[in-house]
């Protein structure tokens, strides 16, 4: 017989495998819709994992079951390995309509061996052309990253693995529009977009590689304001916070965050080594003067 020492040690862990499972399992199901891609999008591992995939005839996508207006949310990705080639991975939030407002991720796929580029756009009702692109430090698909979005009523800031790599302000004082009333949808897609994607559209998918599959997982809206359409108002005009009541700590801070000074520097540093295309240096794409915001 079991003495008792070791059938309280055996329930102990039992009951930290019961707490982890429901912890983990959460996740996935409970937070996001797989929309498109006629079974080829898939969430497995208890609601862990998700995976898009894409061959010939389709690729697949989800969105979150959640609109947020304002939050700090964070996605771990695994791009599609060896040769991505034309293919696109979007991770993106977005408004519905006509003058929508829309924050970009979009991983442009390549040959092997060859780097992909990380796109980003910033659309405020329904004008975009703010376009960043950055090749990235690491290979992204050999492992998860975490491709993270803080949007408060201040700025944006776009980070990997808690880098910042992109910050757009709040330009309303120089007469650019600011993403503030539009509550926004997480999407992520898996698609063919070999018309531009790799080398401005020159190289083309090969389909003989296909299916091509990307990975998500470590979803995490804790720090964020969920919109109730109901209600008409989000979680956090009245102070309830998801934060306050598990996940991601530290209560609010995110709404009112700025970039330190370490994080300024580290922002230079990517922009400086890594940045492939910046928007408010195409000076002959706005012959007009570059946008506003660019000036700030
Ligand atoms: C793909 O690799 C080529 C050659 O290194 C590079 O010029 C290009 O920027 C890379 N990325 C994409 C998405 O085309």
């Amino acid at each position: 017989m079991a003495s008792p020492s070791s059938l309280s040690n055996l329930i102990t862990i039992i009951i930290i495998s019961i707490i982890s499972i429901s912890a983990s399992s959460a996740n996935l199901y409970e937070n996001v819709d797989i929309t498109w891609g006629d079974g080829r999008a898939k969430i497995l591992n208890n609601g862990d994992l998700l995976t898009l995939s894409l061959d010939q005839s389709s690729g697949s996508g989800f969105q979150s079951k959640n609109e947020y207006l304002f939050g700090k949310i964070d996605m771990q990705i695994k791009l599609v390995p060896g040769n991505s080639a034309g293919t696109v991975t979007a991770y993106y939030l977005k408004s519905p309509g006509t003058t929508w407002d829309e924050i970009d991720f979009e991983f442009l796929g390549n040959l092997s061996g060859d780097p992909y580029i990380l796109h980003t756009n910033v659309f405020s009702q329904g004008k975009g052309n703010r376009e960043q692109q950055f090749y990235l430090w690491f290979d992204p698909t050999l492992d998860f990253h975490t491709y993270s979005i803080l949007w408060n009523p201040q700025r944006i800031i776009f980070s990997v693995d808690g880098t910042p790599i992109r910050e757009f302000k709040n330009a309303e004082s120089v007469g650019v529009p600011y993403l503030k009333s539009q509550p926004m949808r997480i999407y992520s897609s898996l698609w063919n977009a070999d018309d531009w994607a790799t080398r401005g559209g020159l190289v083309k998918t090969d389909w003989t590689q296909a299916p091509f599959s990307s990975s998500y997982r470590n979803y995490n809206d804790a720090t964020a304001c969920v919109w109730s359409a109901s209600a008409g108002k989000s979680s956090c005009n009245d102070n309830t916070l998801k934060s306050q009541s598990g996940g991601g700590g530290g209560g609010d801070g995110w709404l009112n965050e700025e970039l330190d000074s370490s994080n300024e520097e580290r922002l230079k540093w990517v922009q400086k080594k890594y940045m492939v295309y910046n928007y408010c240096f195409d000076t002959s794409r706005f012959p007009l003067g570059i946008p506003p915001e660019c000036s700030l």
